[in-house]
């Protein structure tokens, strides 16, 4: 089949990858600069080595690109553009719009079209269908469906192939359609009647693993105001068999789905006139935690970090990932800077960020650890200030959360 992936990141590409090894894809994202790296057979995504893009490129399978009028023959077309929040905190569609602008305006014949970008339920029924529609130049009937991504960036054990993914058409043939798409890279596909429910759903998975995030943290408080260990309380918890779920206390919540999707599903809520109060105060205790690290780190420190040099170890949001989207660390510097402190940031991964290179581990008086990587030597990390605050709970002999 002729397959069209609008948004070759994170989502995109990493679909692109798996149904190129059966299906001819297209590839396209509105980034020239990420286009010419794709067709040079260079990955920019954790998770898709550039070895898989290469051979799918000389298989005669995939192609990057950056021209719309490329998907114009597409069979089906997926849909993955980000969906992050406006200024004000609300669900922001234009790139949605956009791709639907692309699609309306260019498909020749009736497609499949799928939506794999995370947005709240009704988004393929009210928004994704009528849009399209609007910018076809002729009538096409095509078939809408959704199948919202589980990919975790970084992850090896549970990939394309075997995370149950979810599916429901707006129609029965949509839905027919999608199945077979998906079961010829997907081993275990589970349809649910309607795409509100399969919306609903990706939006509920993330807003579980926030509050839960932000439990967790507003625990570690707790804990150590009590004089308790954080880690050694959790896991002992942890020993329970049944009815309870270990997460790790951290310096917030990264990425494009844990600090945004819940907002997602608050949206939604609020014009049901339903009130989301887990999530809301969810989102406070996560983006509070910078704050509450910095005054830890300032109480052991004299009670002023004015003048002094702090590294914050690690600045994308997650380990392994070059992903700075959201990134706690962010808020963590801009802390310390509010405190007066001389800051550096240093990260073998993400190497360059916010106009600057990583710079080398070490040279102050304070390391505060956000985000450990594999591919950082654990011991040079604890040795490199006279003083360490990790908030990973990795690292032996430091303080920390
Ligand atoms: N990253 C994840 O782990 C993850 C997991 C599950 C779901 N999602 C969801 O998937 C969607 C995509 O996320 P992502 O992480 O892949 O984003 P991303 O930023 O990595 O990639 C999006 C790509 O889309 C391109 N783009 C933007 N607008 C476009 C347009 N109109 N036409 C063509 N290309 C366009 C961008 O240039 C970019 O390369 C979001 O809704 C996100 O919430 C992400």
């Amino acid at each position: 089949m002729k397959i069209a992936i609008i948004g070759q990141g994170y989502v995109g590409l990493t679909i692109s990858a798996f149904a190129s090894k059966l299906h001819e894809v297209i590839g396209f994202d509105n980034n020239p600069a990420t286009v010419a790296n794709l067709n040079a057979g260079k990955s920019h995504i954790e998770g898709v080595d550039s070895s898989q893009i290469a051979s799918a490129i000389a298989s005669g399978r995939y192609r990057a690109t950056s021209n719309v009028a490329d998907i114009s023959e597409a069979e089906i077309v997926v849909i993955a553009v980000p969906t992050p929040l406006t200024k004000e905190r609300k669900p922001d569609l234009t790139f949605i719009e956009s791709a639907c602008k692309s699609i309306g305006e260019n498909l020749k014949n009736p497609a499949l079209i799928i939506n794999e970008s995370t947005s709240f339920p009704g988004t393929v029924r009210n928004y994704i269908k009528p849009l399209v529609e609007k910018y076809s130049k002729k009538p096409l009937n095509h078939l809408y469906a959704i199948s919202p991504e589980r990919v975790d960036p970084g992850r090896v054990d549970w990939d394309q192939k075997n995370t149950p993914r979810l599916y429901a058409g707006l129609t029965p043939e949509a839905s027919v359609k999608t199945r077979e798409f998906y079961s010829t890279f997907c081993d275990n596909l589970i349809e649910v009647s309607s795409p509100e429910v399969a919306e609903a759903a990706k939006l509920f998975e993330n807003t579980f693993r926030q509050v839960n995030i932000a439990l967790v943290n507003e625990f570690a408080e707790i804990a150590h105001a009590l004089g308790i260990s954080v880690h050694e309380t959790l896991d002992a918890a942890n020993t329970k068999p049944y009815g309870f779920m270990k997460f790790n206390p951290s310096a917030g919540v990264g990425g494009h789905c844990i600090p945004v999707d819940p907002t997602y599903l608050a949206f939604v809520a609020a014009q049901q006139g339903v009130p989301a109060t887990f999530i809301e105060r969810a989102n406070e205790v996560n983006l509070e935690m910078p704050k509450y690290i910095v005054s830890r780190v300032t109480a052991d420190n004299g009670g002023s970090l004015k003048g002094k040099k702090v590294q914050v170890i690690g600045v994308s949001y997650k380990p392994n990932v070059a992903d700075t989207r959201e990134t706690p660390a962010e808020i963590v510097i801009e802390e310390l800077k509010a405190m007066g402190a001389e800051v550096t940031w240093h990260d073998p991964v993400v190497k360059y960020w916010q106009g600057c290179n990583s710079s080398d581990l070490g040279g102050s008086e304070i390391a505060i650890v956000v985000t450990l990587h594999d591919v950082m030597d654990k011991s040079g990390v604890t040795k490199s200030a006279p003083y360490v605050f990790d908030t990973t709970g990795k690292l032996s002999g430091v303080k920390g959360l």
